[in-house]
C-alpha cells in the first residue's frame, strides 16, 4: 500500500486515482497522527501531497520529521517536497511563480525517470514557492527552465521530491513517473483493478433502506451524465421507489427539458415530474452579481423546492423522502473537500447546500472522477449520447453570465451556446471537446453593424479539454469553425459587439468564469 498525506492539495484524490487505476491499493490521510497511522498501515510507500499555503505561514499544515527515519520511500509532489525540503534543512523561498504547462528537462534518470526516452516533457506547475538550496544527501534530477531543481533525490534514503504535478492528466509522463515510483522504488506488485457497479448499486440499497425500508428517494435531474447515472443506480438499487424531478428554471441549456423527457420517460420508462419554477429563480437572482451568491442563492432554492415537492408527496403516500444528487469527486475537492484544502467555489450541490436541510442526501457517485462516472454509465448500458454529454454546472447558465441574471441576458446566453454546440458538431469535433460555452462577459465594446454605431456586449467562448476536471486545456479548434461561431454570434445574437477567444489553462483559470 501506498499512503498519501493530504495537505490540502486539490489533486490528493488524483494521486490515490492514478495510482489505483496502476493497481496499487492506495489510502489518503491527514497530517494528524499521521507517522503513527503510516506504520500501522505498514506502508510501502508515502507522498507527501500538494497544499495551497507556503511552509513559512503560520497556518502551513506540517509533520512529524520521524517520518523521514520509517525506511519508507517516501515522494514530496510541490508543497510536499517543499515541506521535506524544509524540514530536511534545504532552503525553500518564495521563488517563480509557474501555473500550467511547463517543460522538465531531465539531468538524471534514477528509478523514476526509468523508460523516459526524453530529454524533455510537458508537466503541469502549480507553485508560488521553490527548493532552492538542495537538504544534505539530495542530488538534482531535473529542472525547468524557471527553477532549478523540479525533481531531486536522496537516493540512499529513497527520498524524492518534484515540483510538477504527475498526476494530473496534462503531464504527459506523469502515469510512469508514479508507476515507476510505485514499482521500481517501492518494490510494489500492480494488481488488476475495475469499477464494480453492482458493488455500488448495493451500497445505494444499503443506505437507502437505513433511510426506512419504503424510504422514497427523490432525484433531482438535470439531463447530465453525473444525475443520470445516480439516477439508473438509485433505479436499479431500489426500484420504484424513486421520484424524477427536473427543475424547468430557465437556467439550462436549449433542448434540455426534451432531452430529460427522452432519457427517462422514453427510455427508461419514468416519467419525471416537471417543476415550473422559472419565475422563483430569475425573482431570486435578481440584481444579484456576486458569482458566490449565486450559487448559494440557487443552491438554497433547489433544496426548497425539493423539500416542498417532498412534502406535498409525503402527505399523499405517508413515506419517508431523501434527496439524491449527482455530486462527483471534482465537485467535492473544489468546495473544500479536504481538512487543509483552499474553497475555490461553493458548488452548489456541495458548498451550497443550506446547514439545516431537512431532507436526508444520497451521493452514489460523490467519489468518482468524471470518465468513471462515464465508465459506470455505459456499463450501466445508457447511450453513447448521454454518457458523452457536456457537464453543465449546476448553477447552470447563471455562471456563464457575468453580472445580473435577467431573462434577456440568459435568452442571449442560450442562443449564443446553441450556436457554438451547433458549429462544433457540425466540424464533427464533439468528442474532442470537453465543454464548451459562450460567457456573456458584461463587458460592451465598439462595433459597426450596417454602416451604424454599435455599442454591445462581449462574448468569451471557452471551450477546451479534460478527462477528470481538475486541470484543463483549451481546445485548438480550426480557424474557419472559430471564425464560423463568431460570425454567427454577432449576427444572430442580439446585443452582441464582438467575440472573443479565452486560451488559459486550468490551473490557473477555472473552466467556468464565475
Ligand atoms: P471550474 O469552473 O471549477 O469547473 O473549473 C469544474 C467543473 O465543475 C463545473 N462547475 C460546477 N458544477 N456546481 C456544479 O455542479 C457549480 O457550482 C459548478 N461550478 C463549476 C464546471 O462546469 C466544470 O465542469
Amino acid at each position: 500500500m501506498i499512503v498519501v498525506v493530504d495537505f490540502g492539495s486539490q489533486t490528493a484524490h488524483l494521486i490515490g486515482r492514478r495510482l489505483s487505476d496502476l493497481g496499487v491499493e492506495v489510502k489518503i490521510i491527514g497530517t494528524i497522527d499521521a507517522v503513527r497511522k503510516i506504520e500501522n498501515l505498514k506502508a510501502q510507500g508515502i507522498i507527501l501531497s500538494g497544499g495551497p499555503v507556503s511552509v513559512y505561514e503560520k497556518s502551513a499544515p506540517k509533520i512529524n520529521s520521524q517520518i523521514f527515519e520509517l525506511k519508507i520511500p517516501i515522494l514530496g509532489i510541490c508543497y510536499g517536497w517543499q515541506l521535506m525540503a524544509f524540514l530536511l534543512k534545504g532552503l525553500v523561498e518564495s521563488g517563480k511563480k509557474e501555473y500550467g504547462p511547463t517543460q522538465i528537462k531531465v539531468l538524471k534518470k534514477g528509478k523514476v525517470f526509468k523508460k523516459f526516452n526524453v530529454e524533455k516533457f510537458g508537466a503541469w506547475m502549480s507553485h508560488g514557492d521553490e527548493v532552492v538550496k538542495l537538504p544534505p544527501g539530495f542530488e538534482c534530477l531535473a529542472s525547468t527552465s524557471k527553477i532549478k531543481f523540479a525533481a531531486a533525490a536522496n537516493f540512499e534514503k529513497r527520498l524524492y521530491g518534484i515540483q510538477f504535478h504527475p498526476e494530473v492528466e496534462h503531464t504527459k509522463k506523469g502515469k510512469l513517473f508514479l508507476k515507476n515510483f510505485a514499482v521500481e522504488v517501492c518494490g510494489l506488485k500492480l494488481i488488476n483493478k475495475s469499477i464494480e457497479v453492482g458493488a455500488i448499486i448495493n451500497n445505494v440499497r444499503k443506505v437507502a433502506n437505513q433511510y426506512g425500508e419504503n424510504s422514497k428517494a427523490i432525484v433531482a435531474i438535470s439531463g447530465g451524465v453525473d444525475s443520470t447515472v445516480s439516477a439508473v443506480i438509485v433505479a436499479r438499487a431500489i426500484g420504484n421507489r424513486l421520484i424524477l424531478i427536473y427543475c424547468d428554471n430557465g437556467l439550462m441549456r436549449r433542448g434540455t427539458k426534451k432531452e430529460v423527457n427522452q432519457i427517462f420517460k422514453e427510455d427508461l420508462g419514468i416519467k419525471p415530474i416537471i417543476v415550473r419554477c422559472k419565475g422563483e429563480f430569475f425573482k431570486a437572482l435578481k440584481g444579484v452579481v456576486d458569482p458566490e451568491k449565486k450559487r448559494l442563492i440557487i443552491g438554497k432554492l433547489y433544496i426548497k423546492i425539493f423539500e416542498r415537492i417532498a412534502k406535498k408527496l409525503s402527505k399523499k403516500d405517508k413515506t419517508e423522502k431523501f434527496l439524491v444528487q449527482g455530486t462527483i469527486y471534482s465537485d467535492v475537492i473544489e468546495s473544500k473537500g479536504t481538512d487543509h484544502a483552499g474553497m475555490i467555489k461553493s458548488h452548489h450541490n456541495v458548498g451550497g447546500l443550506p446547514e439545516k436541510m431537512k431532507l436526508k442526501l444520497l451521493e452514489p457517485v460523490r467519489h468518482l472522477y468524471k470518465d468513471e462516472v462515464r465508465e459506470v454509465g455505459r456499463q450501466l448500458g445508457l447511450s453513447e449520447t448521454t454518457i458523452n454529454k457536456q457537464p453543465f454546472p449546476g448553477p447552470g447558465l447563471a455562471i456563464r453570465i457575468i453580472g445580473e441574471v435577467s431573462v434577456k441576458r440568459a435568452k442571449r446566453q442560450q442562443q449564443a451556446d446553441s450556436i457554438v454546440l451547433e458549429e462544433i458538431r457540425r466540424a464533427g469535433l464533439y468528442k474532442k471537446v470537453f465543454q464548451s460555452f459562450p460567457v456573456l462577459t458584461g463587458v460592451k465594446s465598439t462595433a459597426v453593424k450596417g454602416d451604424h454605431r454599435f455599442y454591445g456586449e462581449v462574448i468569451a467562448l471557452r471551450i477546451y479539454g479534460s478527462s477528470d476536471i481538475m486541470s484543463a486545456s483549451w481546445s485548438r479548434l480550426p480557424a474557419e469553425v472559430l471564425q464560423k461561431m463568431s460570425s454567427r454570434i454577432v449576427n444572430e445574437v442580439e446585443g452582441v459587439s464582438r467575440v472573443v477567444y479565452d486560451i488559459t489553462t486550468k490551473p490557473p483559470a477555472t473552466m467556468e468564469w464565475e
